[in-house]
């Protein structure tokens, strides 16, 4: 009798609040009555069944002919990046140089996740709210609507962002069960023979993991990111995107792109930041004689900062190429593989309140202070 009695109690705390924000944050993310005009959700672009990135080369935007000029990138591991900092360095002459590490966009415009996911519903190019009003009015019009009729219109937004940025910190959006996770915990077997030659390339000759980094760093295991950024001279496409040095306004960072993870990058063509190489072979064959061939890649929007130090001219065989593509199918997590729906979370992931302490809410840095040679 008494258990019933607590059974019933519980059941009622259960459904009178408690939603939890994260299942809150799931529905807010596929809900296409969320835009302006109504059809378009995060999910539009961001698509569940392709490692939540978007196929085509752009996205369109909620109003007719309104397109973005990047390609939406996946969003697993997408909580998983650090807050954005300044790290010190020594240039070649010892003098201190301030790099940029961390933030959300593929520019690093957003401190964390929770400056992102507040940008997408006011975008021209994407959701076109035109304020937290109108979007503080739908979410209170939804279907899940219940949990937003008490507060301000912004008090009513933050409460959607909170619980988007729940969403997307669960368990499905990082579960680290792809083949080289098996290989890593020591199953050799785990990896065939290319694949293992094309990891030996990618960690020696190839020179990726200086940057895709293979070892744990802000996160236990590894990102295949160090979150940093660079001008890889990646073709242009007409419209010129000043990327990092955009948003710190510093020359030598222009032309700029965060280094993506490469987990599930097999399910998520086209690549770069602005989609214009169509596959994993060719992206390969970039890196491998980008300075070789200009005539096959064209123009780039900021040649004067690009990279030439770490790519554009390897040196690898046509076999290390095709070693490395196979490589990059060993970085699909297993649970999205053929997805019909939405992913589910494999076994054993452990829960977001596991992880809590990596989740920390960390301050703001002024990029404008220490002041950088050459910056604002
Ligand atoms: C119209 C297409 C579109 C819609 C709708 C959209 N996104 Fe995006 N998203 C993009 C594009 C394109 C980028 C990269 C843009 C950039 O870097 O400037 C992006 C970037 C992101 C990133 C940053 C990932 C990273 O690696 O830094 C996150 C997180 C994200 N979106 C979440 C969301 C959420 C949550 C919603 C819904 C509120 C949403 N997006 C709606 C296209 C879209
Ligand atoms: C100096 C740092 C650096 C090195 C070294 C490097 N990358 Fe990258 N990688 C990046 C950056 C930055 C981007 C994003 C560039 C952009 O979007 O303009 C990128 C993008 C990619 C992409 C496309 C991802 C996507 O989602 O669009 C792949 C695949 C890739 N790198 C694989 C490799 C491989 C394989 C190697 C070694 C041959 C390598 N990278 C070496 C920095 C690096």
């Amino acid at each position: 009798m008494r258990s019933l009695f607590f059974f019933v109690l519980l059941a009622a705390s259960l459904t009178a609040e408690d939603v939890p924000l994260a299942e809150l944050g799931k529905k807010i993310f596929l809900d296409e009555s969320l835009s302006s005009p109504a059809g378009q959700s995060c999910a539009s672009c961001h698509n569940p069944r392709t490692a939540f990135a978007d196929l085509r080369r752009v996205s369109p935007g909620a109003v007719k002919g309104k397109v973005g000029n990047r390609n939406a990138p996946s969003l697993m591991y997408a909580a998983l990046i650090a807050p954005q900092k300044l790290e010190d360095t020594y240039d070649e002459n010892g003098e201190v140089e301030y790099i940029v590490e961390g933030g959300l966009f593929l520019d690093g415009r957003a401190h964390d996740l929770s400056e992102q996911v507040r940008e997408p519903f006011f975008d021209k190019n994407e959701m076109n709210n035109a304020d937290e009003a109108e979007l503080a009015g739908k979410l209170r019009k939804a279907s899940y609507g219940g949990e937003f009729q008490s507060g301000s219109d912004e008090e009513v937004t933050e409460k959607g962002y909170e619980a988007l940025v729940a969403f997307l910190r669960e368990p499905v959006f990082r579960p680290f069960n792809a083949r080289i996770d098996d290989y890593w915990a020591g199953d050799k077997t785990a990896l065939n023979l290319s694949e293992r030659r094309g990891l030996e390339v990618f960690q020696t000759s190839g020179g990726c993991a200086t940057c895709h980094l293979t070892g744990a760093a802000s996160w236990l295991e590894p990102l295949l990111s160090d979150s940093g950024f660079d001008n890889l001279g990646v073709p242009s496409l007409g419209e010129i995107d000043p990327g990092l040095g955009g948003v710190t306004g510093v020359k030598g960072e222009l032309g700029q792109f965060k280094v993506p993870t490469l987990r599930n990058v097999a399910l998520t063509a086209p690549y770069f930041h602005n989609g214009s190489v169509g596959s994993l072979k060719e992206v390969m064959e970039f890196y491998n004689k980008r300075d070789l061939e200009p005539e096959r890649w064209g123009v780039t929007d900021y040649p004067e900062t690009v990279n030439h130090e770490d790519m554009g001219d390897l040196g690898l065989t046509d076999q290390e190429i095709d070693d490395l593509v196979a490589l990059m199918d060993a970085f699909t997590d297993r649970n999205l593989v053929k997805v019909t729906d939405f992913p589910k979370t494999p076994k054993g992931v452990p829960a977001t309140e596991e992880r809590k302490a990596f989740f920390k809410e960390k301050d703001r840095p002024d990029l404008g202070r220490p002041r950088r040679p050459g910056g604002p």
